[in-house]
């Protein structure tokens, strides 16, 4: 836990006013670490940094677990992860599953609508089904798949070229079905569509 002088040190330094803070839900600030990349969940320091605002809390405490445990990998997250104590764990989640997504704004609109196409009706001819049958037709997400809604474009298809790949292989066998049929200008088309949906 948090000590109470501890919080309203950061809250001094957002600038909040204390009152507004009492009368507030009780969700603490993150693990200081993470803002320095992820901010407050969207305006994340480089578009290759995961928007984690609005993901479900099941599916964030997921990829914590995975990467302490090393069932998914990457350079920058495995060396901060061991940084996070598992007591942060859970103030950390509530702060950035409750944080509301804001999109994206597409700047190839004929781009966008291939990926549409994809997101809503996958692409027979090469057995790949539509993303929305799993992460839902507004791209929300489950607890289960990811929200895609809003996400940086730049972030989902580094993730769908390292599905396809095998880099990352923590998707229970699903993902990596979907993305190793799919062209790198495939790719581009979803994640253009899906970073400008609300
Ligand atoms: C130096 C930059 C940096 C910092 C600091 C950082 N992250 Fe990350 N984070 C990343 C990168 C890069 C990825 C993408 C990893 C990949 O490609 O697999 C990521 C991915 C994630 C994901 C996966 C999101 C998804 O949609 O699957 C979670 C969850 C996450 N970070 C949580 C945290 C938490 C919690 C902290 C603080 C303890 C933190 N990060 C600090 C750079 C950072
Ligand atoms: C059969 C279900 C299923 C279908 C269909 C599906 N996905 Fe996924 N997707 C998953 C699962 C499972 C994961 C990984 C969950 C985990 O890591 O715990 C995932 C993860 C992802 C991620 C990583 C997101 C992140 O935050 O790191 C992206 C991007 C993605 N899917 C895009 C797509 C796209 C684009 C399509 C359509 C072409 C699609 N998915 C279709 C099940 C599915």
């Amino acid at each position: 836990m948090m000590t109470r002088s501890r919080k309203f040190v950061i809250l001094g330094a957002l600038g909040l006013a204390a009152g507004a803070f009492l009368s507030a839900p009780a969700i603490a600030d993150p693990n200081p670490l993470c803002p320095v990349c992820h901010a407050d969940g969207n305006a994340t320091a480089l578009p290759l940094y995961p928007k984690l605002a609005g993901l479900d809390p099941v599916y964030i405490t997921k990829q914590i677990d995975d990467f302490k445990a090393g069932r998914r990998s990457n350079p920058v997250m495995d060396e901060i992860i061991k940084q996070l104590p598992d007591s942060d764990i859970p103030a950390t989640v509530a702060y950035y599953s409750s944080q509301v997504r804001t999109p994206d704004e597409i700047t190839d609109k004929p781009l966008a609508a291939q990926g549409e196409q994809i997101f809503k009706h996958g692409i027979m001819a090469q057995g790949v089904p539509a993303c929305a049958n799993c992460h839902n037709d507004d791209g929300s997400g489950t607890f289960r798949y990811p929200r895609l809604a809003g996400q940086h474009s730049t972030y989902v298809i580094n993730q769908l070229t390292n599905l396809k790949s095998g880099d990352r292989h923590n998707d229970f066998g699903q993902m990596s079905r979907v993305a190793m049929r799919l062209t790198d200008d495939q790719m581009k088309a979803v994640a253009e569509y899906v970073s400008g949906l609300k």
